[in-house]
């Protein structure tokens, strides 16, 4: 009998919903929130509120994309976080509301757990590798930045995280000081493409071990531009491309510096990333090259699969079925969820 997980993903500010079939994709339907925008970060309140307009509608989509009934789901899957404590509630009520209806299993998930396995969610008629074990995953996403080992048995271990800020985080507060909307990673990644990575100098941190910090660098920039725009007012629409390509080279630096002490000191070959800043088209070049220069494979997710999506959360909840690893209808959601 084939194993038919339905999956919600409600952590920030997108209302995903995900139907997998024996771990391959048959729908992944996603409802951004524009509303966000102007604000320059996302604004819980109306974030849970986006997500309560949208969830109905977007089960209903994935359901019909994936051309299944609801009778053939065998289990409902969502995230139990981290993330925004009220988006999660919505995510959590609506799955146990429907898992109570069809009389089905819940599972909970884990963001950055699903974010790590999307390296192994298949799709019909694309022939994809899948990372072999153990597998080395830097996880870069707007609130996490992470150096974690999946072993043998498919488990999780982390290694090394950001005592401070995420690399999203920086790219998108360092947007902000150049004026830009959120979320400025996109943005400054296109701009980055036409600007001199060379010209400008920013903070490295001097972490021990396999951490990370991006607190200074932000810092550094906010008052290198304080001090540019006094002298000149223009300076920032004058160099935003200069200044965009510098620091993206700062914040890819302190990334892959880590990655590599990781692997070597590890031995681990099999390299990954994911999470939102995954997409960013810098650090995948440059793993690219750091993967022939090292003998590494690497694996990188497609750019649908970066950012926040419920194709991930299916496809962990998959294996955790296989296990009979279930969740009651007492859980609750949790704002702060480590791996
Ligand atoms: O994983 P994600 O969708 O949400 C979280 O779980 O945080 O990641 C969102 C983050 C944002 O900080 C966004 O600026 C960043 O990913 N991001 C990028 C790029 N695309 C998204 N950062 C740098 N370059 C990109 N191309
Ligand atoms: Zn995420």
């Amino acid at each position: 009998m084939p194993v038919t997980i339905l999956a919600i993903e409600s952590s920030c500010d997108d209302t995903s919903a995900a139907v997998v079939r024996d771990g391959y994709l048959l729908s992944n339907l996603i409802a951004g929130q524009e509303v966000h925008k102007s604000y320059g970060g996302v604004v819980p309140e109306l974030a849970s509120r986006a997500h309560q307009a949208n969830i109905v509608p977007v089960v209903d989509q994935a359901i019909k994309y994936a051309d299944i009934e609801r009778e053939d789901i065998d289990a409902l899957a969502f995230t139990r976080g981290p993330g925004l404590l009220g988006s999660l509630l919505v995510g959590t009520s609506f799955a146990k509301g429907f898992a109570l209806a069809l009389e089905k299993p819940l599972i909970e998930v884990n963001h950055l757990h699903a974010h790590i396995l999307s390296h192994w969610l298949r799709e019909k008629d694309k022939d994809k590798r899948t990372p072999g074990l153990p597998f080395l995953c830097l996880l870069v996403s707007g609130g996490h930045t992470q150096l974690i080992i999946v072993d043998r048995d498919m488990k999780l271990e982390g290694i090394g995280s950001t005592i401070d800020d995420a690399a999203g985080e920086a790219f998108d507060k360092c947007a902000k000081v150049m004026g830009m909307p959120y979320p400025g990673g996109p943005l400054i990644d296109k701009l980055a493409s036409e600007g001199n990575p060379d010209r400008f100098i920013f903070t490295r941190p001097k972490i021990e071990g396999f951490n990370f910090s991006f607190s200074g660098l932000k810092t550094n920039f906010l008052y290198f531009l304080r001090d540019a725009v006094k002298e000149r007012p223009e300076f920032v629409e004058e160099n935003k491309k200069d200044l965009c390509a510098s620091l993206q080279k700062t914040i890819i630096e302190i990334l892959l510096d880590k990655l590599v002490k990781a692997a070597l000191k590890t031995g681990i070959k099999e390299i990954g990333i994911a999470g939102g800043v995954a997409a960013n088209s810098s650090l995948r070049s440059s793993l690219s090259q750091l993967a022939g220069q090292y003998g590494w494979n690497i694996y990188l997710p497609e750019l649908k699969y970066t950012t926040d999506n419920a194709a991930m959360i299916a496809i962990t909840a998959y294996f955790k079925y296989l296990e009979n690893d279930f969740t009651g209808q007492d859980t609750v959601p949790l704002a702060r969820f480590n791996i």
